[in-house]
């Protein structure tokens, strides 16, 4: 159970009211039951689109649908009852206007039962941050390195590297600051810069490779568990490595069936005596 919400449930009130308290826990969750295991773990589950690689096999977030996120998003909310469930706006479904994003996230909410949506951007999204929450939405920004502009980043690229990018940084805090987001996710952000971020705004931030100087840390569950492990990025950690276990369990069921070893007596149904 967290150490925030004790057996309350975790609110976007009670995410905001962490700011430099014991740091917060997120993870990102796609399914039903990895979100039911973690529930009574961490603070945050996101539903993030993150999924788009880890479940769909593309190489980036850009090519998933509004549609796809509210499937995944009512299975993990359904699954929840402790942590805050936060589901991520897609590429293309709330950039346009904040009309757009309204229609976005009001589905999101009303489809998916989840408490939040996330958007990605700094000061250019704080009008729509703005509308959103003005009209019921709570949102969790995402500044930094934000994979749904991966192609005008140049890639997955370090931010906060040069003075320019740091300005640029702390404006976008700021700008998540003021125009209401309950607080913001900080993606790829060299450490004296996530530290700046963070000293200088009233949210807390949840940093993914943004340092210790976050107010709280997320992952996505599949790098944690090592199930994808493709590729290993400098700033995850992996608590277990899932992925041997199962394609040991896959080698060994195919081996037995080959050999007659599986099923035996002990899975074969038997008429009545
Ligand atoms: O989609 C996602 O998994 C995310 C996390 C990396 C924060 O946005």
């Amino acid at each position: 159970m967290s150490v925030h919400g004790r057996n309350k449930r975790m609110t976007t009130q009670t995410i905001r009211d962490c700011k430099s308290a014991t740091p917060l826990v997120g993870l990102t969750a796609y399914t039903a039951p990895i979100a039911k295991i973690m529930d009574e773990h961490v603070d945050l589950i996101l539903v993030g689109d993150s999924l788009a690689m880890t479940i769909y096999g593309l190489d980036s977030t850009l090519g998933i649908s509004l549609d796809t996120m509210i499937q995944h998003g009512r299975a993990v909310a359904h699954s929840c009852s402790h942590a805050c469930v936060v589901v991520d706006l897609p590429f293309g479904s709330y950039q346009e206007s904040p009309e757009q994003a309204f229609r976005s996230a009001s589905r999101v909410l009303q489809e998916t039962g989840c408490q939040a949506i996330k958007l990605e951007g700094g000061q250019e999204m704080a009008e729509t941050v703005a509308f959103l929450a003005a009209r019921g939405v709570p949102v969790l920004g995402h500044i930094g390195l934000t994979p749904q502009s991966m192609n005008t980043l140049g890639g997955f690229k370090t931010q906060g590297r040069d003075e320019e990018s740091a300005k640029k940084l702390l404006a976008d805090g700021k700008a998540m600051d003021e125009a209401g987001a309950f607080a913001t996710v900080i993606e790829g952000v060299v450490e004296p810069i996530a530290r700046s971020v963070t000293e200088s705004i009233s949210i807390p931030t949840i940093g993914i490779g943004a340092s210790q100087a976050c107010d709280g840390q997320i992952l996505v569950v599949d790098d944690v568990l090592g199930v994808f492990n493709e590729f290993q990025p400098k700033f995850v950690k992996r608590y277990a490595n899932l992925r041997a276990d199962m394609e040991n369990a896959i080698k060994t069921f195919a081996g037995e069936v080959r050999t007659g070893a599986f099923p035996s007596e002990d899975h074969v149904f038997k008429p009545k005596a």
